[in-house]
């Protein structure tokens, strides 16, 4: 029998991972939500290497929807050495390792991106301080960003050379690399995110940013506002997400006022609750159903 664990690092599941266990349930499939805290890795004459609670790892599919936020770099190697051991050990991991620590960092999704063909802002990335600011300079507006992170946390909108020299600066301090991207005009003031699985869009939202505001999180009170989707959409969604080798994600896309529509990330482990709200549409069965299927191959 299938048995799905949902992993996180929060105590108790989140909104999106508990949606996962009771939609794997509705089908009438084992799932559990595991956090990391209980995970272990042992070597050694041992019948396996990764174990949950002191015991080989019991389920045949591992949803990873929290790798772990401001955590430091030795835990991030550790937790994906398990991801990748897990893989080994023949279970199945979504996303899979690889692709999660792409999708993770920002600069090695957009470089990937490009390399498949998908049009993404121009963007600089440095730990030279002079080489940003005259990046700034000829962006005119520009995006800085942290190369890791997510909701919208931590961005900030350039356009002139003042502010760009203090955050520049105060980002070096803090040993961060520089990442700088051409800001660009969004129609409307809103982003369309496409929720991806498997090989299909299953939906999409426009996400309208909130007065004043530039960012279009839901997290940074966006509105969010159910869209069709459009051949091009759909298929810009869906090249990004299998260029990234996800098996679901959640694509931001922004379309400029002159209908240009550029990725801008690649989510491989999207919150959802605005987009089901808005979409009536619930990707946890979507996932499941893939899961289940990925597992079946
Ligand atoms: N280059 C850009 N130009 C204009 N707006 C941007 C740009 N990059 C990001 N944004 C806005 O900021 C939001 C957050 O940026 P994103 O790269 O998706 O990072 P996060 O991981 O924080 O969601 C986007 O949804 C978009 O509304
Ligand atoms: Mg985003």
């Amino acid at each position: 029998m299938v048995k799905i664990a949902v992993l996180h690092h929060a105590p108790r599941p989140p909104w999106s991972s508990l949606r996962l266990i009771n939609a794997a349930l509705e089908m009438g499939i084992d799932a559990s939500y595991i956090v990391w805290d209980y995970l272990s890795v042992r070597i050694g004459k041992e019948p396996c290497h990764v174990l949950y609670r002191g015991k080989c790892f019991p389920y045949n599919a591992v949803i990873v929807r929290g790798i772990g936020r401001g955590i430091n770099p030795n835990q991030l190697l550790y937790r994906f050495t398990v991801l990748s051991e897990l893989e080994n050990d023949g279970i199945l991991v979504v996303n899979p390792a690889r692709s999660l620590i792409t999708a993770r960092n920002k600069l090695r999704s957009l470089l990937a991106l490009e390399k498949c063909g998908i049009k993404v802002p121009r963007t600089t990335v440095t730990e030279n301080i002079t080489h940003a600011l005259r990046t700034v300079r000829e962006y005119g507006k520009a995006v800085i960003k942290p190369l890791t992170g997510s909701l919208g946390l931590g961005s900030f909108k350039v356009e002139d050379e003042d502010t760009a020299y203090y955050i520049v600066n105060l980002l070096s301090e803090l040993n961060e690399p520089l990442y700088i991207q051409e800001y660009l005009e969004k129609k409307d003031n809103r982003d369309i995110r496409v929720f991806v699985v498997g090989e299909k869009a299953i939906a999409a939202m426009y996400r309208y940013a909130s007065d004043q505001q530039w960012k279009t999180n839901i997290a940074q009170g966006a509105r969010a506002e159910p869209m069709k989707l459009t051949y091009e959409i759909e298929e810009i969604a869906i090249r990004a997400t299998k260029c990234l080798g996800l098996y679901y994600s959640g694509v931001d896309i922004i379309e400029t006022k002159n209908k240009d529509y550029y990725v801008v990330e690649v989510n491989a482990s999207p919150l959802w609750r605005g987009l089901q709200q808005a979409t009536n549409i619930d990707p946890a069965k979507h996932i499941i159903k893939e899961v289940v299927r990925l597992l079946r191959q």
